[in-house]
């Protein structure tokens, strides 16, 4: 089956009861998508839908997601399929950093296993329950949400100013979430599924800082794009607003 390019797209976005995530559901919503929204607290994913209703006039649902939930997850994407009959666009966006005063060598293995569970693993499940239908109707975008310090050079030099110190765990759940990102968008690229990963920049919201140069909004509009993308558009790759950054 092949769903055509008019057709209304549906998508995914996870955490996105607050900060940076509401700004890719509300974009998705004004560019016209159908747009299921996730937090791990059901009522307040309802709620900030319903406040994105009443601002757009699309269709936004609210959808309580523990991403560590396998059998919840599942259950919520088989939910999307039946009720749209498709699902185009998962944006992986909610995150977990546990670390931020520690480097690599001072960090938690506890909490790094649980950064790798909801950064990594579940953004990997996510992108294994969605793609067999969108490489079935021929489209997909796959957006993964990470950080510029993550970058390798960036990593690699603490004489650099934008080296910073700490983020230690979190950094490395980040790269193995672009490493994901290249191998999916490899694997993908004769489907019609693009897998890209976008950079937010440092942001004004309960994980960046009220002092961060961006908003929310100007941090949410690099997923809006690749959420989007035409068809012969980029994948595999790694964007700071719209433009292509080395990994
Ligand atoms: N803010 C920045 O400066 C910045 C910079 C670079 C990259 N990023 C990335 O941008 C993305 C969004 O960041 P943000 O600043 O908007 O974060 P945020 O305000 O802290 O929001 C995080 C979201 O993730 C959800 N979440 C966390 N753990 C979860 C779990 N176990 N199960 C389900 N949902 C969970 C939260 O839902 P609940 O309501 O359930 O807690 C919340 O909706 C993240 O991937 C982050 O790494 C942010």
């Amino acid at each position: 089956m092949n769903v055509g390019s008019d057709a209304q797209r549906i998508a995914l976005v996870t955490g996105a009861t607050r900060g940076i995530g509401t700004e890719i559901v509300r974009g998705l919503a004004k560019a016209g998508l159908v747009v299921h929204m996730t937090g791990r607290d059901g009522e307040l994913a309802s709620s900030v839908a319903a406040t994105l209703i009443q601002e757009t006039g699309a269709t936004v649902l609210g959808d309580a997601l523990e991403l560590t939930d396998a059998k919840g997850a599942q259950a919520l994407v088989r939910e999307i399929q039946d009720r749209h009959g498709r699902l185009d666009v998962l944006v992986n966006n909610a995150a977990a950093e546990l670390d931020e005063e520690h480097g690599a060598l001072e960090a938690d293995l506890d909490d790094l296993r649980t950064m790798f569970e909801i950064n990594v693993i579940a953004a990997w499940r996510l992108i294994q329950l969605v793609v067999p239908a969108m490489v079935a109707n021929g489209y997909g975008r796959i957006v993964n949400v990470t950080t510029g310090l993550c970058q390798f050079e960036r990593m690699a030099d603490s004489r650099r100013e934008d080296h910073y110190p700490g983020h230690g765990g979190y950094r490395v759940t980040k790269a193995s979430l672009n490493a994901l990102t290249a191998l999916m968008g490899g694997e993908l690229r004769e489907a019609g599924v693009l897998v890209n990963a976008s950079d937010p920049g440092y942001c004004r919201t309960d994980m960046g800082a009220p002092f961060a140069p961006l908003s929310a909004a100007e941090g949410a509009d690099v997923s809006i794009y690749l959420a989007t993308l035409d068809q012969d558009g980029p994948t595999a790759g790694w964007f700071f607003q719209r433009q292509s950054k080395m990994w």
